[in-house]
């Protein structure tokens, strides 16, 4: 399995059977390095509702004729505008021809036009996905909970944890994520793509090391093949 960091809460995986996309946040990314134009996949994961994680879901969706996984409300958000979706909710998995998808809680929001008049757009949520032997767990947008514990005993190979603070957890609270978790490895993400969100990746991977927690911190465009 090969996962590249598109910047954001965006990871590109490749699985011995499909390329996924997870929140694929391309266009409007100031740290994204490829366009949503020359990315190629078959199934796209989408955690909720905001701009940062939807992004180019839906054009991706009809430009590659690629499934969206999303939870129920998105799913047909994506799917009346002839996007092809697969609706789920936090509990509930299913085998695709990759591997098999949880949905898990986060806590978050999740809605579009979020002033006078917000359209819901479903429960926020993460995903594990187990594919090629490996299990991994990208948390969406959250802050930390305590059923991370239960979340753990899938037996993590790696995460993906923000670290951004002020609408996610920060690190001090990802460090107890890790705790948790108890990942194999974790890649930090939701940091640095604006100022509001600014940490020092290298500090937390520093200071989970210090835990006995390896983090792996990586650029945009850069790769981790396990
Ligand atoms: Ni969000
Ligand atoms: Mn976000």
């Amino acid at each position: 399995m090969k996962i590249t960091y598109f910047g954001h809460a965006c990871f590109f995986i490749e699985t011995a059977k499909a390329r996924l996309i997870i929140d694929p946040f391309l266009t409007g990314n100031p740290q994204a390095p490829v366009k949503a134009t020359e990315v190629q996949c078959d199934f796209i994961l989408v955690s909720h509702g905001h701009d940062d994680h939807m992004g180019d879901a839906l054009s991706l969706s009809k430009h590659c004729g690629a499934t969206i996984i999303s939870n129920y409300e998105l799913a047909e958000y994506f799917a009346a505008q002839g996007g092809k979706a697969h609706g789920m909710n936090p509990g509930g998995s299913f085998n695709f021809p990759f591997g098999r998808v949880n949905l898990t809680i986060a806590h978050h929001s999740s809605s579009l036009n979020a002033g006078l008049h917000p359209l819901y757009m479903g429960v926020p949520c993460g995903f594990v996905v187990r594919a090629d032997g490996k299990t991994i767990y990208h948390t969406g947008d959250t802050g930390l909970f305590l059923d991370m514990q239960l979340i753990g005993r899938a037996g993590i190979d790696l995460a993906m944890l923000p670290i951004g603070d002020n609408y996610t957890m920060g690190p001090d609270d990802a460090l107890t994520a890790l705790d948790f978790l108890k990942p194999k490895v974790a890649v930090p993400m939701h940091y640095n793509t604006w100022p509001i969100i600014a940490q020092d990746g290298a500090e937390f991977a520093r200071r989970a090391a210090q835990a006995g927690h390896k983090v792996q911190t990586l650029a945009p465009g850069a790769s981790l093949e396990f």
